[in-house]
């Protein structure tokens, strides 16, 4: 009788197909893994774009001799420095924030108490600390911010473009050098304009803090724009008046504290102070001189 060959059963003989199958799915889920964190590093990006011509902060000088905006805040062009070039600052890379950064929401970012340094008061008459440091996060178009506001400011713009809004950082972190250097031209701007020395300086500090005096330098603070119209532009500044405290943020510089901030109305200039007091700021109408001197 012929003996019936055994046959080897099928999980055996296809087990080679099946370890090459799961292999095929294990490294297809890897590069899609790759591919969502690099979307998310890319999402980083979005905070700043690219930095039109027309870009509103304390860097640029109106055509009026006041130099300060005009009502609508956007009678201005830009300084054709290196730094606002578009082409220059797409080719900046942009450091990939963590996937938690990316995820935070404003209100997340820390507690009061872990919120302090966000309170340091820089005017005329506190200056910069001496041997200051900051941690600097670069954005895409090259402007610096202090990485702690980083996940606060991405949440905030995040929220402004679901509402069909442009934004852009314009100005973030500066040197002193860097203030020293802006501060210095726009006194010279007045001067070629004939003004005296004392008018310009004067002129130049309405809108440009005295070098060592600048939260700029904290890297705390950021010039948001608009990259759309006119009406966009005033569209984005009620935005952020109406909503930035959600995120920590609080127009530093207002019609109505003139007299006790030194600097006029700035509704590009946005400090991060944490939620907060951001919220309690804006509740009371303080700024931050007020704010901290009701702390102490
Ligand atoms: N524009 C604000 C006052 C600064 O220069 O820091
Ligand atoms: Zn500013």
């Amino acid at each position: 009788m012929k003996k019936r060959r055994k046959r080897k059963p099928v999980y055996r003989s296809n087990a080679p197909i099946l370890i090459l199958c799961l292999s095929l799915i294990l490294v297809l889920s890897i590069l899609c893994l790759v591919f969502i964190r690099r979307e998310q590093a890319a999402d980083s990006a979005r905070i700043v774009g690219t930095v039109p011509t027309t870009a509103v902060s304390e860097t640029s000088v109106s055509g009026n001799t006041s130099g300060s905006p005009d009502a609508a805040g956007t009678a201005v062009t830009s300084d054709a420095s290196p730094a606002s070039d578009p082409a220059a600052a797409a080719a900046v890379s942009t450091l990939t924030p963590t996937p938690a950064d990316t995820n935070q929401t404003g209100g997340s970012a820390a507690s009061a108490s872990e919120n302090d340094w966000a309170l340091l008061l820089v005017n005329t008459s506190h200056p910069v600390p001496d041997g200051y440091t900051v941690d600097l996060l670069e954005l895409s178009n090259g402007r610096k911010i202090d990485r702690r506001i980083y996940p606060s400011l991405q949440a905030m713009f995040d929220a402004a473009r679901s509402e069909g809004l442009s934004l852009f950082v314009r100005e973030g972190y500066r040197t002193t050098e860097d203030q020293q250097k802006l501060y210095d031209e726009r006194i010279q701007r007045y001067l070629d304009e004939g003004k005296s020395q004392e008018e310009a300086e004067k002129l130049t500090r309405d809108y440009v803090a005295l070098p060592g005096t600048s939260e700029h330098e904290l890297g705390l603070a950021v010039d948001i724009n608009s990259d759309s119209s006119e009406e966009g532009t005033q569209a984005l500044y009620a935005w952020l008046y109406e909503h930035s405290d959600e995120y920590g943020f609080v127009k530093r510089y207002a019609e109505d504290k003139i007299d006790i901030t030194g600097i006029s109305n700035e509704p590009w200039h946005y400090r991060y102070v944490g939620v907060e007091a951001a919220k309690e700021m804006k509740s009371k109408n303080l700024c931050l001189e007020e704010y901290t001197e009701l702390k102490s």
